[in-house]
């Protein structure tokens, strides 16, 4: 499968983040075609594309903005409808989004402005991850940009279409990247998820309808607009169309964003970056991101599309493959993932609360070869009584790499018991090989 790139293909051109650059290669084309259409007409056209949400869930767009309750409420009362862009991607091993915002934040507003037209909403916000501050200058310096040239604010290009636009920095929470408790945090409170339903489409910011896409699905919406539907399902597979950012991290040898249809496999995409770094095998990875179950060396012609993943026992999630080789105890990799989910964790609930607190009390004891057979047997209940029965989808992140690790290198975790230690250390290594 060959690369497409399309959301990445002018990012590497000298001041690609400008409005004169983005325009210079087809920018804020597809706005015209979109206000040519109802917002009805636009809703039907993601649709028919079968663009997935690309924040991790893949829950259809257009669906999505279908859901958005047009007219009054019973009661008589007409609420506003809001988008809001999850521009907060924290996941481990997530690098999509931010690179695309300081690349081509224009791309994304431009989705922005279609979506907001397609949900009938005047006021859309882009969620940031606080930490990203140059993400955040280059989103306000292209926004002001499109307010200077009429691309936002009042009567968009004559079209008679009125779109506020804020951009709002997050203060550095994971759980804010969950779309409820986002939400909770732009209202100004602490972010902690909400139950579901009622869901954002609904009742979503200020208990007004909302929807909530992924900075990705958005900055996808205009070459579907400029491109038609058939064009976009020419790639992918039926049930997942398209093209989508895969990021590749750790022991590859070119890391990076590689473009390609969805259900490509990552053999394919390491021919791309150049394979393992040299010298070593591929020992695991995650097809999506830290919070879906681990894949290994026999998974690499598994097609990373939402079906084939799921079908291997994994989530696609956000795309973010990230490589460990030989050299990597898992064990390791395992405790500090699980010590960023316990960080993470927002105190909601008890499972993920306490859970991810003692799953990190035994890892670090069996990876210090200090811990009991009987801790393996403790990790896997724990998880256990997380999965599933947690609050939001954190704690069921935080349960994934240990019960994955545990059923593909369960070997690895008895050596720690055996040898005293991690097997990896260089004083230990002569006895592990
Ligand atoms: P979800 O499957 O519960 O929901 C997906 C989307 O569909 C949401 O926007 C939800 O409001 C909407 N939805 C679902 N059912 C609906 C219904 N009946 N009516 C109206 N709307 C409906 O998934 P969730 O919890 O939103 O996201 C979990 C995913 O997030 C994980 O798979 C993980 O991969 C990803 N994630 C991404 C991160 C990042 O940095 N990008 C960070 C952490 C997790
Ligand atoms: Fe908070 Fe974790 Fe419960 Fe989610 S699962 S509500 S992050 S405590």
């Amino acid at each position: 499968m060959t690369l497409t790139p399309v959301l990445s293909k002018y990012w590497n051109l000298p001041n690609s983040w400008t409005l004169d650059t983005y325009r210079a290669h087809q920018g804020y084309a597809a706005l015209p075609i979109a206000f040519a259409m109802t917002p009805d007409e636009v809703i039907a056209t993601v649709k028919d594309a079968g663009l997935r949400g690309r924040g991790g869930a893949g829950f259809p767009t257009g669906m999505k903005w279908g859901f958005i309750p047009q007219g009054p409420d019973p009661d008589g009362t007409v609420k506003p409808h809001y988008l809001v862009v999850n521009a907060d991607e924290s996941e481990p091993g997530t690098c999509k989004d931010i690179p695309l915002m300081l690349a081509s934040p224009h791309s994304l507003i431009e989705g922005v402005i279609i979506a907001a037209y397609a949900i009938r909403a005047a006021h859309a916000f882009i969620y940031v991850r606080g930490e990203v501050v140059p993400v955040l200058r280059r989103l306000q310096a292209a926004a002001e940009e499109c307010y200077a040239a009429g691309l936002l604010g009042s009567d968009i290009l004559g079209s008679g279409y009125d779109l506020e636009l804020t951009v709002h920095a997050g203060a550095g929470a994971y759980i804010c990247g969950e779309e409820t408790a986002l939400l909770d945090s732009l209202e100004g409170r602490r972010g902690q998820p909400r139950l579901r339903p009622p869901f954002p489409a609904v009742a979503g910011l200020y208990a007004s309808p909302t929807v909530v896409n992924n900075v990705e699905s958005i900055a996808s919406v205009p070459p579907i607009l400029r491109n038609g539907p058939s064009w976009f399902r020419a790639m992918g597979t039926e049930k997942s169309p398209g093209f989508t950012l895969y990021s590749l991290s750790g022991h590859v040898a070119r890391p990076g964003q590689y473009e390609a249809p969805l259900g490509v496999t990552l053999r394919e995409l390491l021919g791309y970056a150049g394979g393992v770094r040299a010298g070593h095998e591929l020992k695991f990875w995650t097809p999506g991101g830290s919070s879906t179950p681990l894949f290994t060396a026999e998974h690499l012609d598994v097609p990373l599309d939402y079906e084939n993943v799921m079908a291997h026992g994994s989530m696609l999630g956000t795309k973010a493959l990230q490589i460990f080789d030989d050299t990597t105890c898992v064990v390791r990799a395992v405790l500090r993932w699980t010590e960023f989910y316990a960080h993470e964790s927002c105190g909601k609930c008890t499972p993920c609360r306490e859970g991810t607190y003692w799953l990190v009390q035994l890892l670090t004891r069996l990876e210090a070869g200090l811990g009991t057979p009987a801790d393996l047997d403790k990790l896997l209940d724990i998880a256990d009584n997380i999965n599933g029965k947690s609050f939001c989808a954190l704690g069921d992140g935080a349960a994934s790499p240990i019960v994955s690790s545990m059923k593909y290198f369960r070997d690895e975790y008895i050596a720690h018991l055996e040898r005293g230690g991690c097997p990896f250390d260089p004083a230990r290594a002569t006895a592990w090989a």
